[in-house]
């Protein structure tokens, strides 16, 4: 570990120089100046907090895992979240995300992902039989990231609420959280526009719009309450979890606000994960084919929770896709107090970036980094693996709670796409990163898309 001495300092000047560059695409940025001085470094984020920017593993598991009690998630990183979608898991710290965590957790284990893959498989069915009608009318390029976004909003709504919400009601609440989306990416990564979004009336939209969402979730809280009626869905689940110490559920707004916080969470990170996987694919046939002997030799049209584990390549085909492109590509912890870990100080107030996309292509954690190989992941190879050197979903107690749910939503949605087509990357399509809160494909994934 290094000491404090050893950390390179860029001044406030510097930093608020490159803003430009920050605001376009900050990991080239902060690459360069890893291989410059090394793999942590101070900077200011957003211009003004004094943050240890990182990849040494060593140093992210402290911070997640080790002393995890010490550090929380800054507001710079929950306020535009809370503000626009409420106070649940992902934007809560202390005693109040314990408490919603332990209520919450089980609604996520692999019982309950069980009873979900009929709905995933559904959801992915009908999204074939979309495909394959389209290609029917003669449409044969399709944009993928706003496909996979269209179809994991789907997976994510479907789970929430089965069929008890009306198509009119679930399209206004997907629009809802498509806008939610883009506002909250704009209040993070142009704060200092805020003042122009208030003056033309965007920030009063979008607080609108939230207010619509709510009254959509709410009524719908209300009948299921009303009825008395079970489902097999994730809302059930949370209607009916029960608080430890006081056996009591949550309330209403308690509800909406985790419903809003699991929507927002849960579709964007998968949707780009997926899209990834069209170009990573694309460009090693070998895998590819690979990919495809495995469905075939699965042999099955609709998949049971039993086959999940019969498709090991997709999941590793994931995991590599996520270590070349990590949907989550940088998250910030700050000190609660003054903290030392093998002589590096950490002052009270401090922030720590971790920076995922630099631990996933890291030199000193992987070999040939650039290369796509999901060999990298296969149950012998994993076990080398340096601890924090690949965290997509983060760590420690707050690792992100829809893994599960996340890993087996893509191993079906992989299933279903290539037992039914062959996708070719449209000739020329620039293929760019876009990192906002999420890391997108800039200029999405143009794919040719045909009959299997
Ligand atoms: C490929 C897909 C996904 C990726 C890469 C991903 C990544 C992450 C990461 C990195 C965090 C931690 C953020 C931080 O510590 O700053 C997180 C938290 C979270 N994720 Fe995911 N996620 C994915 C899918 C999902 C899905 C499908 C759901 C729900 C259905 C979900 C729900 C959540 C929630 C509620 C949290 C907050 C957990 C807590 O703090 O207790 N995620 N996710």
């Amino acid at each position: 570990m290094v000491t404090n001495k050893d950390i390179k300092e860029l001044p406030r000047y510097q930093v608020l120089l490159s803003l430009n560059k920050i605001v376009k695409n900050p990991i080239p940025l902060i690459t360069e100046t890893m291989e410059k001085h090394g793999s942590t470094y101070i900077t200011y984020l957003g211009g003004v907090a004094k943050t240890y920017m990182t990849i040494d593993p060593q140093l992210i598991q402290h911070v997640l895992q080790k002393n995890h009690k010490n550090y929380f998630k800054p507001k710079i990183q929950t306020e535009a979240i809370s503000k626009f979608v409420g106070h649940g898991l992902l934007t809560i710290n202390g005693d109040y995300w314990l408490k919603q965590r332990r209520m919450i957790q089980p609604s996520f284990h692999r019982e309950k992902i069980q009873g979900l893959v009929k709905i995933m498989n559904n959801v992915a069915s009908d999204y074939v039989k979309e495909i394959k009608a389209k290609l029917e009318s003669g449409q044969k390029e399709f944009e993928m990231h706003y496909e996979m976004s269209l179809l994991t909003l789907k997976m994510v709504s479907r789970s929430l609420f089965s069929d008890s919400i009306s198509v009119k009601d679930l399209d206004r609440l997907n629009d809802i959280i498509s806008v939610i989306q883009f506002t909250i990416a704009k209040e993070i990564r142009q704060s200092m526009f805020a003042w122009w979004r208030k003056l033309t009336g965007e920030t009063k939209r979008a607080e609108a719009l939230r207010a619509e969402a709510v009254s959509i979730i709410e009524n719908l809280i209300e009948n299921r309450r009303k009825s008395g009626k079970r489902y097999d869905d994730m809302l059930d689940m949370l209607l009916h979890s029960k608080y430890e110490d006081t056996d009591e559920g949550m309330t209403n707004l308690q509800i909406v606000d985790e419903v809003m916080i699991i929507f927002v969470a849960g579709f964007e990170t998968t949707a780009n994960a997926l899209s990834w996987q069209f170009y990573t694919l694309f460009e090693n046939q070998n895998a590819q084919q690979k990919l495809r002997v495995e469905i075939k030799s699965l042999d099955k049209e609709e998949l049971e929770f039993m086959d999940i584990p019969k498709l090991p390549y997709a999941k590793q085909v994931m995991a590599e896709t996520m270590r070349l492109y990590p949907p989550a590509w940088l998250t910030s912890r700050i000190a609660l107090e003054d903290d030392e870990i093998d002589g590096l100080k950490i002052d009270k107030g401090d922030l720590v970036g971790l920076f995922i996309y630099g631990c996933h292509h890291n030199k000193d954690s992987w070999d040939r980094v650039e290369e796509f190989d999901p060999e990298r992941f296969s149950k012998e190879r994993k076990k080398d693996m340096v601890p924090y050197s690949y965290f997509p979903f983060s760590g420690g107690p707050r690792l992100c709670i829809g893994v599960q749910f996340a890993e087996t939503e893509m191993q079906i949605v992989l299933h279903h796409l290539y037992k039914h087509f062959n996708f070719e990357l449209v000739k020329d399509h620039p293929v760019e990163l876009q990192p906002l809160v999420t890391l997108r494909p800039k200029h999405g994934i143009k794919m040719l898309v045909s009959h299997a």
